[in-house]
């Protein structure tokens, strides 16, 4: 198997002060590439903030032999996107990764969510992967090179109590690679997202404020998941992604537990109704478990028109 080099290649790390982003921006810098860590180096909820964070993972890098800058940029703020996005351009002259990993955690339920937390967590996760995004967006494109990974959730995509805005503001990540990834594609810039699971700072956050909450489903993990939920499980997928060895785009994978698997949303083969008039409530009412049967198979549509000529194929309308 060929080894996976990042050598002539620069890469910006959004939130590698610690955590998962740590261990992607160390993967790739010990594989040769140039690495612009950026980190806020606030607490998980976003607040405060210093440089300490991400010049720390610089100097492991440097100690390494590898090479490194540090940025301090917000990524939630369209200054803060240019600035990070010029300081890498500055310091390496051009950019060919992009991982989108900066998030905080505010959480409440839903009914106790201020617009406060509501609008920081959407503006760090969601606006943030945007607008740095758009920023490296026409360097990427005049190079007709890039890779972008978005750091999407299993609580956006799946659901859990008391992450409302997180888990909007994932889900959210994952609808914006979704357009990235089309987007992209004639520009030689592709698109994926990863659904990670470690140990840290957010991950104990959210079980604290989950505590004794009966519907989260929290348990204690057992001794047979090893060492698996080290922050550095997520680097490798998240690095292959990264990388040209990749030709994939427009997909969202998991890494759990050292599994990793992709990640669709599929459409049941569902009920045909007429293409005249529609159905009536009664017979939506009626073929209710058809609709949602699994068993009989699904598609996995990569567009609206997909979906589109997907039923059309399916047969015709009763
Ligand atoms: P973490 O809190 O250790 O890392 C997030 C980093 O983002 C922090 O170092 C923080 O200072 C930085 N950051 C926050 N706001 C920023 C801003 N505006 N600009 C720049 N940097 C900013 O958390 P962890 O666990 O390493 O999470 C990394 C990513 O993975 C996050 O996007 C998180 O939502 C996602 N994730 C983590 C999971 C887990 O199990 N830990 C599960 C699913 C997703």
């Amino acid at each position: 198997m060929a080894t996976i080099s990042f050598e002539n290649r620069v890469a910006i790390v959004t939130g590698a002060g610690g955590g998962i982003g740590r261990t992607h921006a160390l993967e790739i810098a010990r594989r040769g590439g140039k690495v612009v860590v950026n980190d806020l180096g606030g607490d998980v909820g976003g607040r405060g903030g210093s440089g300490i964070m991400a010049e720390r993972v610089v100097e492991e890098i440097r100690a390494a032999g590898g090479t490194a800058i540090a940025n301090g940029d917000s990524v939630a703020s369209s200054e803060g996107a240019g600035s990070l996005v010029a300081a890498a351009l500055d310091a390496f002259g051009r950019i060919d990764v992009l991982i989108n990993n900066a998030g905080i955690m505010r959480n409440a339920y839903l009914e106790d969510i201020s617009d406060q937390d509501w609008d920081d967590v959407i503006a760090t996760h969601l606006t943030g992967s945007f607008k740095v995004t758009r920023a490296v967006w026409p360097h990427m494109k005049a190079q007709r090179y890039g890779r972008i990974v978005f750091t999407a959730s299993s609580a956006g995509l799946f659901g859990t109590p008391i992450l409302a805005n997180y888990a909007a503001a994932k889900a959210g990540v994952a609808g914006l690679m979704n357009v990235a990834a089309i987007e992209g594609e004639a520009h030689g810039i592709l698109c994926n997202g990863i659904m990670p699971n470690a140990e840290g700072r957010m991950a104990d956050r959210m079980m604290a404020d989950l505590g004794a909450d009966a519907s989260s489903g929290s348990v204690e993990l057992p001794p047979e998941i090893g060492n698996s939920m080290d922050p550095g499980f997520n680097a490798p997928l998240a690095i292959f992604l990264a990388s040209e060895a990749c030709t994939s785009t427009h997909a969202l994978y998991s890494q759990c537990l050292g599994r990793v698997a992709r990640v669709f949303v599929g459409v049941t083969t569902g009920w045909q109704g007429q293409r005249q008039t529609p159905a009536s409530v009664e017979e939506i009412a009626e073929h209710w478990a058809e609709i949602g049967d699994t068993s009989r198979g699904f598609t996995t549509p990569s567009t609206p028109h997909h979906e589109l000529a997907l039923v059309l194929s399916q047969g015709n309308a009763a």
